[in-house]
C-alpha cells in the first residue's frame, strides 16, 4: 500500500508520514514547498497521477492565524484552493483522501463540547479557509475523511511555531511566555493523532470526524504544564487574554465531545495531560524532534 503525505516537513505531517511508514506503507513525503507547491494545479495533479497512492494524507496548510488574517489571499490559496487541488487529484486517481481540517471551523459560542453534528461558523480567515477546503472535498470526492483536530503539540517539523520549543527557548532566555487563559480546547499530541489516522485510513468509514486527546484545557494551562514537565520555571508562563495578545479573533471554546469518532473506529484517545507527559518524556529521551 502506498501513502502520499503533503506537508511532511510540518509538525503533524512529519509524524503522520513516520506513522504510515511504521505501519508498513510505502510512504511518499512531500516536504513542503521545496517538493511541490500544492497551489500549482497541473504540477500537483500530475505528480499524484504518476504516484497513484492508495491514500493521500493532506497535512499541508497555512496555520498561523494572525498571519493569515493579514494575508487573506495567500491563506485561501493554500488552505482552500490547494486542498481543492488535492481533492481533484484524489478523485482522478481513486485514492482515499484524509484531510486535516481544524477546530477553527467552529465559532466557540457553544457552552458544552462540540461534536460532528454542530454547524461550522468560523470567526476568522483561517477558520473560513479550512471550512471552504472541507466543502471542496465534499463536492469533489467520495472516498474522504475530513479530520478536525484541535490545538496540536508535538516534536516534529519546523522548530519555529512549535509551542514546546518556543517555551524552552523563551524561558531559557529569561523571557516570559504569554498564553491565553480564556481559550479552551482539547489539546492533542501529534503522535496520537497520527496513529489514529493510520487506523482511520485502513477503513472505508468515510465522513467527518473530530479527533483529539480527551479533556479540556486553556492555552495557559497547557503551556504551564509543558514548562513544568520540562522542569522549567512554570511561573514564567503568564496568563493573558487572547484578544489582548493575538490579532485574529479566536473561538473561546472548541472543546470536543465527539459522537462519531470512537463509535466508528473503536479508538480510545488518551487524556491530553497523559499525552503531553509522554511527549515531553520523548523529548527528554531523544533531545530532538525529527
Ligand atoms: N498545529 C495545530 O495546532 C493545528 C490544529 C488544528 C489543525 N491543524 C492543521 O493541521 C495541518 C498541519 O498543521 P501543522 O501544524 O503541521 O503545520 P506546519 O507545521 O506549519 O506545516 C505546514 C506544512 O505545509 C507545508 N506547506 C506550506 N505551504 C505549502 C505549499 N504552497 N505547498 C506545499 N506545502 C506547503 C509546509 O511546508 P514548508 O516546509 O515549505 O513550510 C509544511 O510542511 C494544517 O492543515 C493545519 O491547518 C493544525
Amino acid at each position: 500500500m502506498k501513502a502520499l503525505v503533503t506537508g511532511a516537513s510540518g509538525l503533524l505531517g512529519w509524524e503522520v508520514a513516520d506513522a504510515f511508514e511504521a505501519a508498513g506503507y510505502q510512504t511518499v513525503r512531500l516536504m513542503g514547498r521545496q517538493s511541490i507547491d500544492i497551489t500549482n494545479t497541473p504540477e500537483i495533479i500530475g505528480f499524484v497521477e504518476k504516484e497513484k497512492p492508495d491514500v493521500i494524507i493532506h497535512c499541508a496548510g497555512f496555520r498561523d492565524l494572525d498571519e493569515i488574517e493579514k494575508n487573506e489571499a495567500q491563506g485561501f490559496a493554500l488552505n482552500a484552493f490547494g486542498t481543492k487541488n488535492m481533492a481533484l487529484a484524489a478523485s482522478r486517481t481513486g485514492s482515499k483522501l484524509v484531510y486535516i481540517s481544524s477546530d477553527a471551523v467552529y465559532d466557540g459560542e457553544k457552552k458544552t463540547g462540540y461534536h460532528e453534528y454542530d454547524f461550522p461558523n468560523p470567526v476568522n480567515v483561517y477558520g473560513k479557509s479550512k471550512h471552504m477546503a472541507e466543502e471542496a472535498i465534499r463536492s469533489l470526492c467520495q472516498k474522504y475523511f475530513i479530520i478536525r483536530p484541535a490545538w496540536l503539540f508535538g516534536l516534529k517539523g519546523h522548530r519555529e511555531n512549535n509551542v514546546i520549543f518556543s517555551i524552552i527557548d523563551k524561558i531559557n532566555a529569561g523571557e516570559q511566555v504569554l498564553a491565553s487563559g480564556n481559550q479552551f480546547c482539547s489539546p492533542s499530541y501529534t503522535l496520537d493523532i497520527a496513529e489514529a489516522l493510520v487506523k482511520v485510513a485502513s477503513t472505508e468509514y468515510y465522513g467527518t470526524y473530530l479527533v483529539s486527546n480527551r479533556g479540556a484545557a486553556s492555552r495557559y494551562e497547557v503551556s504551564r504544564s509543558i514548562a513544568e514537565f520540562l522542569g522549567l520555571d512554570g511561573g514564567k508562563v503568564i496568563e493573558a487574554e487572547s484578544g489582548k495578545i493575538r490579532l485574529a479573533k479566536r473561538a473561546a471554546n472548541t472543546v470536543f465531545e465527539s459522537i462519531a469518532f470512537s463509535r466508528t473506529f473503536g479508538i480510545a484517545m488518551a487524556p491530553w495531560k497523559d499525552a503531553l507527559e509522554r511527549c515531553i518524556a520523548a523529548y527528554k529521551k531523544t533531545g530532538a524532534g525529527n
